[in-house]
Parts: C-alpha cells; sequence; structure tokens
C-alpha cells in the first residue's frame, strides 16, 4: 500500500531539507510512497515544487488541499507566524504530520 504524503509550505527549507529527500526516497522505494499534493499560498511555488519533485498536483490552499485529498501525511514547513495555526489544522483533521520547527 502506497503512502499518500502531501506537502504545505514550499519554501527554500522545504525544498531541500524536505521534498528532495522524499522524492529520492520516492524514486528508491518505487509504489511505497506517492507525492499527491504540493501547497503554497503562492501557487507558482507549488506548481515548481510539482513539477521539480514530482508532486500530483498543486494547490494554493491548504483548506482546499485537504478537502480534495486523501492523505495518510502531511510535512509542514511554515514561516514562524504560521506553524501553530496551520499544525492545528492537520491535528484536526487527523492528519499524521511532520511540523518543521524554527532553526
Ligand atoms: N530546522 C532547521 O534546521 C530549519 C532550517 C531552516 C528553516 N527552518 C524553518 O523552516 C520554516 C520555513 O523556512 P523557509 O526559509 O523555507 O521559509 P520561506 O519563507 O522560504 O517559505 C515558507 C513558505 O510558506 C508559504 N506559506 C506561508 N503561509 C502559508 C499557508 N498558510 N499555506 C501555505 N503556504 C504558506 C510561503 O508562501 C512560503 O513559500 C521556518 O519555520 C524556519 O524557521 C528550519
Amino acid at each position: 500500500m502506497t503512502l499518500r504524503l502531501a506537502l504545505v509550505g514550499c519554501g527554500e527549507h522545504s525544498r531541500g531539507s524536505h521534498a528532495a529527500p522524499l522524492a529520492r526516497y520516492a524514486a528508491e522505494h518505487p509504489g511505497e510512497i506517492t507525492l499527491a499534493a504540493a501547497c503554497d499560498l503562492d501557487i507558482a511555488r507549488a506548481e515548481e515544487f510539482r513539477r521539480d519533485f514530482g508532486f500530483q498536483r498543486a494547490y494554493s490552499s491548504l483548506q482546499e488541499m485537504l478537502g480534495r485529498e486523501q492523505l495518510d501525511g502531511c510535512v509542514s514547513v511554515m514561516p514562524v507566524g504560521r506553524i501553530g495555526e496551520v499544525a492545528a489544522t492537520l491535528l484536526e483533521c487527523r492528519i499524521p504530520c511532520v511540523i518543521e520547527k524554527p532553526v
């Protein structure tokens, strides 16, 4: 069974420390994980992640992504001011998540 994963927050730290290793894992373990969706308020960034790392769909709204996708997990890489809000949303939806912290 493949795990359907999403990522919210397509900034610099997300690119190098989360999306790249996820894409490498997906390539090295075929069928184990599906990179279902990438989400960023800036849709161009989300689209770039979709293209660069092989996510299936791009979203500019977390609520829309959660409404449309069946997810087994989500990585959140938010600016400090948004960490709590986005984490609460994911937890309220009972989605197992990785919440990136500040350095
Ligand atoms: N643990 C570490 O070693 C380490 C290292 C660097 C950064 N960080 C942390 O990672 C986080 C991200 O840092 P960064 O440099 O990538 O920031 P960034 O500003 O480059 O990226 C954040 C992205 O989140 C998006 N975003 C903001 N609110 C959103 C929302 N509600 N829904 C969807 N997208 C939203 C922004 O549009 C932006 O693209 C920060 O909390 C930072 O402290 C941790």
